[in-house]
């Protein structure tokens, strides 16, 4: 009886140093939990609206992950077959005190006097691809937390601009496809779907132009099934927040997109700097069996060469892309994969695994300091679709997480735990358990030769 107990008072013992070294910052970590204002949505219907001042978490942090999912007025999740969730983004401003911007205000119209943008470090000239998150349909199943010893640094007062404090923007592009004639099309805002010609302005569209977010702005409506009735209803964007207060044990990342429609080209005085980065964030998929080209497998890859304006280290990395997409990477130039990036399918109905829809995106977390990027580097992005049918309005997108620095050899334990070696250190710790458990079965053996002995030997051996 006392030999079991020994073996879990080590156990205990063992475990307690190892799980405080494993969990790391846990402990301090933060959740809030936020609805963005209401939407309200019928039956082919869109939303694109930029609410302004959302609810966030305050104060000067790191966040460490945000996720984000449709729901109802009941705070179901609404599958992505009824409601497309086409993008969501998150952006910081800065805007001077006192200068009320409304939830619902057209950023167009904004005054430049008041309003900063805060930007992420790169690379899209703005204000094109300027967000700190920023998902779509894979929102449920693709993984946005950011390891310790890191974290996205917002709130910090010296680069709040004096006189303006920091503020966040959150645009929700949702489509509601019930009863529509083709949810597909409707979902990659085919115009003839949308019987637009114009934009948003009044602008007429280049004649090529057949789809993508030109055709389904706010308040546009896709085509419904003749007959079709369905009641409008209320939806929001929940959205969950994880931080840590900023410290000196928090190093920070910064946050770079890239985009495979970047019409970037090196020159010889290039910088490779926002200005010369347009970002036309989507393009078209030609059917193969128009452009001839069935014999590649009917998959479309584009690729682009970026001269990386920044240096540091991969702390994450994630694609972006709609449905057909079949995978995404970085690469060096001599072909060595620096993240890729693939999209999960789902198989049913219910919110999560919706058949025909990207539910989610692997992730890349290298091993810390594995993979560093040097300034100036050329980096290939890649990013394939399936060109068996014509696809309108996809997206290429690539997010990566930067650190300028390692942590510091205090911190190593940690993050070698929380990394892939965590494997090893647990056959080690297990290892030691067992060579323990082991000496307590040979002193429960002695003890109970000892006890035979008599009493004098039982006491000394005694724990
Ligand atoms: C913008 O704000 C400045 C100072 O607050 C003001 O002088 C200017 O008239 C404003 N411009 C517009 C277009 O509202
Ligand atoms: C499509 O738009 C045109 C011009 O705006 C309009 O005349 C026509 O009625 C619309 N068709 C449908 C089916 O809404
Ligand atoms: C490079 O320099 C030339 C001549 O000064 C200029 O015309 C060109 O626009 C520059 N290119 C870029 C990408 O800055
Ligand atoms: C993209 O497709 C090409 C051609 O099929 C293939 O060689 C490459 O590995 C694919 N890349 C990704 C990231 O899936």
């Amino acid at each position: 009886m006392e030999s079991c107990l020994l073996l879990v008072g080590i156990l205990v013992t063992l475990n307690l140093p190892y799980s405080q070294a494993f969990w790391g910052n846990e402990n301090k970590i933060q959740t809030a939990v936020f609805r963005s204002p209401k939407f309200v949505l019928g039956p082919g219907s869109v939303e694109n609206r930029f609410y302004y001042n959302v609810d966030f978490p305050k104060g000067h942090i790191a966040l460490k992950s945000f996720n984000a999912e449709v729901i109802d007025e009941a705070g179901n999740p609404v599958p992505l077959h009824e409601t497309y969730l086409h993008h969501w983004l998150v952006v910081r401003y800065f805007v001077r005190k006192g200068v009320q911007i409304s939830e619902y205000d057209d950023h167009a119209t904004l005054n430049s006097s008041d309003y900063i943008s805060g930007r992420n470090s790169g690379i899209c000239q703005s204000p094109k691809l300027t967000q700190f998150f920023g998902l779509g349909s894979e929102t449920r199943k693709t993984a946005t937390y950011i390891p310790d010893p890191y974290g996205i640094e917002v709130g910090n007062p010296d680069e709040i601009p004096s006189g303006f404090e920091e503020q966040w923007l959150l645009n929700v592009h949702a489509i509601d496809t019930r009863g529509v004639e083709d949810k597909l099309g409707c979902t990659e805002c085919r115009c003839d779907l949308y019987n637009v010609t114009v934009d948003e302005y009044g602008r007429p569209l280049r004649p090529d132009y057949k789809g993508g977010l030109l055709c389904c702005y706010d308040r546009a409506q896709c085509r419904v099934k003749q007959g079709f009735k369905g009641v409008r209803r209320t939806l929001y964007l929940r959205y969950t927040v994880k931080w840590v207060d900023m410290d000196s044990s928090v190093l920070p990342v910064k946050i770079y997109i890239f985009d495979v429609t970047d019409t970037w080209k090196r020159t010889r005085n290039s910088t490779g700097i926002n200005a010369e980065h347009q970002c036309k964030v989507e393009y078209d998929i030609e059917p193969c069996r128009a452009t001839g080209l069935a014999e590649n497998g009917c998959i479309d890859t584009r690729r682009i060469s970026l001269d990386m304006p920044f240096g540091g280290y991969l702390i994450y990395g994630v694609a972006h892309q709609h449905s057909g997409g079949s995978g995404s990477a970085l690469y060096r130039e001599d072909g060595q994969v620096v993240c890729s990036s693939s999209p999960t399918y789902g198989e049913g109905e219910e919110p999560g695994n919706e058949a025909g829809y990207i539910v989610g995106m692997t992730t890349c977390y290298p091993r810390l300091g594995a993979i560093e990027i040097s300034k100036g580097e050329a980096l290939i992005m890649e990013s394939n679709y399936s060109s068996i049918r014509h696809h309108t309005g996809v997206m290429g997108l690539f997010y990566i997480l930067v650190a300028d620095q390692l942590p510091k050899p205090m911190h190593t334990l940690h993050t070698l735990i929380q990394t892939q070696d965590s494997i090893t250190v647990l056959t080690i710790l297990w290892a030691v358990v067992a060579l323990i458990g082991a000496a307590a079965v040979v002193a429960v053996a002695i003890r109970y030769r000892l006890k035979r002995e008599g009493e004098e030997g039982y006491e000394a051996i005694g724990i």
